[in-house]
């Protein structure tokens, strides 16, 4: 049975606390269900990381559909939510028509959305409409081209503001929220004063739970490793050896064998060719 918002408010009233990877297709969602984790994120990263563009904004609506079919078809067990991409969500209108369609359409349980008190609203019409809505505060990649790609709320001013930004939400009806990029002891003091569980990346160790970008965790950029990550494995290297030794197996003629290939009766190809 699929993870249920309510597994996840019983993990978290439990005081456990709550992995989560994003995935993006079919086998790598099959990969996250044998590892156990309870949540998968459809992050709109995939623009990054998937597609190769410099941020998510590019990002549509049908790529995160068909991002979240491939996922929800890899896996039974996990939670997935899938992101509402850059300008899907700016009218309220928009977001119930998209949010809709990431549920219907995708398979997704919920949706998360970027912004505080601004979008409390259309959070709060979502989850009336029956859209769970995961938040996102601190570093808001939608919005990398006002807020540049650093640590938030700082200062004094953006840390409050950031704290009722979370009541907010909290308040419109989502039932987590994830905290990018802010200081540990702001991460720990907003997940001190909610209810709902706070999802952390590069937020500290005191949130409720925790979420990173597959390709960060397992190695597959040899490009760098942003502070907020950790590396389990080095994939890009293996992966990059692995396509090598097959390569060279191919040119050395190692590579297929007769173990690998269909026999056929001399005599039957003799007399096709006769
Ligand atoms: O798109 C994404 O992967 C995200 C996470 C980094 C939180 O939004
Ligand atoms: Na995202």
């Amino acid at each position: 049975m699929r993870t249920s918002i309510a597994d996840i408010r019983g993990l978290h009233a439990r005081g456990e606390r709550i992995p989560m990877v994003t995935a993006y297709d079919y086998t790598s969602a099959q990969l996250v269900e044998q590892a156990g984790l309870p949540m998968i994120l459809v992050g709109d990263s995939l623009g990054m990381v998937v597609q190769g563009r410099d941020s998510t904004i590019p990002v549509t609506v049908d790529d995160m559909v068909y991002h979240s079919r491939m996922v929800v078809r890899g896996c039974s067990t996990p939670l997935v939510v899938t992101d509402l991409p850059f300008m899907s969500y700016a009218t309220e209108t928009d977001a119930l028509r998209n949010g809709a369609r990431l549920l219907a359409e995708g398979g997704a349980t919920s949706v998360k959305l970027e912004g505080g008190r601004p979008v409390a609203p259309t959070v709060r019409r979502l989850v009336r409409a029956g859209v769970p809505v995961m938040g996102h505060l601190g570093f808001t990649p939608q919005s990398v081209n006002q807020i540049g790609m650093r640590v938030q709320a700082k200062q004094a001013a953006a840390a409050r503001d950031l704290v009722d930004d979370a009541l907010a939400l909290q308040e419109a009806g989502a039932w987590a929220i994830v905290l990018e990029l802010i200081p540990a002891p702001l991460a720990a003091e907003v997940t001190r004063r909610l209810d709902i569980p706070t999802i952390g990346i590069g937020a500290g160790p005191d949130c409720s739970g925790e979420v990173q970008v597959w390709h960060d965790v397992l190695g597959l950029f040899s490009d760098f490793v942003p502070r907020h990550t950790r590396r389990y494995r080095t994939l890009a290297a293996e992966v990059a050896a692995g396509l090598r030794e097959y390569a060279d197996d191919v040119r050395s003629g190692a590579f297929p064998t007769a173990a690998n290939s269909a026999a056929m009766d001399p005599a039957v190809l003799a007399d096709a060719l006769a």
